[in-house]
């Protein structure tokens, strides 16, 4: 069979003639022999910090692909930097997709190589790679190492929180807040935490879509510049094999990312991601697969935010390997790696170095971690809440509500001295979803009053129709659906409405005489602050964009188009 590039590149006509020639800046005549041309979809960004080491991963990635015989092009793609982009990374996740998509279907290649880091950027790679099903191999750019503040480690988002909360409460001063700042990142790479660039290039492994062992390793670790070498590699091999991401991401790979998504105590966003990704393939997978496999899982690693330790912590104790291979017999034994072996091929040799960091199955953190999906009047589409990181006092709670419209709304009431709220109220925060804001931000771990902060109050039971940082911990209900902008109930609660969360029976209610609550009204000051935009991708955004509980892709982006192009250029 020939390959892609050689349908653009092959034979004497003019068209092959001009695909060639703006080529030839250096690449000999016979880089296009019919050789694999493997694209590097690079999200290396100055703005996207965490990514910013990618080019030198993709000079190594390069080496590799030249060695197994092939022609490695560097292809920068979309890049999102969690901490800088507006309104939220979440609103470009699928534009990212939808353009390496594109590009990747668009241009002679035969291959690809994902670069990414950052939150949103692996996701968004493994949707295009799915929907144009081109063989593809995923180099996770790993995680910072960990500064220190006052001889203290620093969780990378986690501490951020944290150190800004006892600012509130009074017990650090701003200037020693400030202070922490430059300690915070230490190293190249993503955060430290177990947030959801972290899981998310734990679980692209799971999923098979990495050279097994390399998810985890730290940014500066010079083994992930030998991984991406070998990844090159076996790139070139796969386009020979014809791997493709549909043969590797199966229903089994994904219920295995479902596994470890608990074991590891990873973020709830990967819930949203996953889902976004199988959409992409067919794959059948349902918020409900995230409870069913995942909740009676135990959760073995100790990181922060729901633990203590940090990302080269988890590395330094035996890695992804050592804690899958506890929970091994949860794991479908057939589900493949970009090798064309199982995943579970390789777990044999996993030890545990640190079983502070990596805790053996009989002595698990917690006997069922993972995600729980909870219904009821206020959520009949679902919503999450990771217990994990919740305070077990709070995980069945009954308070009144306290109703915020908008983020704006939050902030400027919160703190207000005035505020009707005791800790047993229950913050509702909406217009939070993907429509609403809109692209869904990670606001739903909203910090507390300030005068129960001072009170020493820690943690309180929130609600939002949002999403909520991977690095965040509290009582915090999140993904709400249907959203408040898409008619979801949650637009009809009231200040002093008495909510009922009852985790372990998966409920989310809220106490008001059936026939008074099927006569109320959105009130016009909430749909006021929905997004509204008139142009541009925003409106294309918020126009086609499905619920949380369907992966909150474009809907008319889910399936996948393969890669032929039948139509030449001139
Ligand atoms: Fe990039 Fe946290 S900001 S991973
Ligand atoms: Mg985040």
């Amino acid at each position: 069979m020939g390959t892609r590039s050689a349908e653009w590149y092959g034979g004497a006509g003019r068209n092959s003639y001009i695909h060639r020639a703006w080529m030839r800046r250096g690449l000999p005549a016979h880089a296009f022999d019919g050789r694999p041309h493997i694209a590097i979809a690079n999200t290396a960004s100055d703005l996207t910090p965490c990514n910013s080491h990618l080019d030198e991963v993709a000079e190594h990635v390069k080496r590799g692909v030249w060695e197994a015989g092939g022609v490695p092009l560097n292809l920068p793609v979309v890049s999102l930097g969690e901490t800088q982009v507006r309104p939220t990374a979440m609103l470009w996740r699928n534009m990212a997709a939808m353009a390496a998509e594109e590009l990747l279907r668009a241009n002679p290649v035969d291959g690809v190589v994902l670069l990414g880091g950052c939150d949103k950027t692996i996701p968004a790679l493994l949707m295009a790679a799915a929907s144009v099903d081109l063989p593809a191999i995923v180099v996770p750019g790993g995680p910072m190492l960990t500064g220190h503040f006052r001889g203290v480690p620093l969780g990378c988002g986690t501490d951020v929180w944290k150190l800004s909360e006892e600012v509130r409460a009074g017990t650090l001063t701003e200037a020693e807040f400030m202070r922490s700042e430059s300690s915070m990142i230490r190293s190249r790479g993503h955060c430290n935490t177990m947030g959801t660039a972290s899981t998310m290039g734990l679980l692209a492994e799971v999923l098979g879509m990495t050279l097994p062992g390399v998810a985890g390793t730290p940014a500066a670790d010079s083994r992930l510049l030998e991984a991406a070498h070998a990844s090159g590699s076996l790139a070139v091999e796969m386009v020979a094999e014809d791997r493709r991401p549909s043969a590797v991401m199966t229903r089994g790979s994904f219920l295995n990312a479902v596994v470890a998504l608990a074991a590891l105590g990873g973020s709830t966003n990967a819930v949203v991601h996953l889902l976004a990704i199988a959409g992409r393939l067919g794959v059948e997978l349902t918020q409900d697969d995230f409870d069913r496999t995942g909740s009676g899982v135990p959760l073995l690693v100790d990181l922060l935010p729901a633990g203590r330790f940090l990302m080269d912590d988890l590395h330094r104790a035996g890695g992804l390997h050592a804690v899958l291979r506890e929970v091994r017999d949860l794991l479908d034994p057939e589900a493949i790696t970009v090798t064309g072996r199982p995943l579970v091929d390789w777990l044999g040799a996993a030890r545990i170095h640190d079983p502070e960091v990596i805790r053996p199955r009989e002595a698990p953190l917690l006997e069922s971690a993972g995600i729980a999906v909870l219904y009821g009047d206020l959520a009949p589409g679902g919503a999450v809440i990771k217990p994990a990181a919740a305070s077990p006092h709070l995980l069945r709670h009954r308070g009144p509500a306290v109703v915020f419209d908008s983020v704006e709304d939050f902030h400027a009431r919160i703190d207000d001295p005035d505020l009707d709220v005791t800790p047993d109220s229950v913050l509702v925060l909406r217009g939070c979803g993907p429509r609403g804001y809109p692209g869904m931000p990670e606001v739903a771990n909203m910090p507390l009053p300030a005068k129960l902060l001072a009170q020493g109050v820690r943690d309180m039971v929130r609600v939002c129709d949002g999403r909520m940082s991977g690095t965040a911990y509290g009582t915090v209900v999140l993904h709400v659906a249907p959203e408040a902008a898409a008619g979801g109930p949650l637009g009809l609660v009231r200040d002093g409405d008495m909510i009922v969360l009852d985790v372990d029976a998966r409920r989310l209610d809220v106490e008001v005489p059936a026939e008074e609550w099927a006569a109320r009204e959105p009130s016009p000051a909430m749909t006021k602050a929905f997004a509204a935009p008139s142009r541009g991708w925003e409106r294309l955004y918020v126009e086609t964009v499905g619920q949380a509980n369907t992966g909150a892709d474009l809907g008319f982006l889910t399936g996948s188009s393969g890669h032929p192009v039948p139509r030449d250029s001139h």
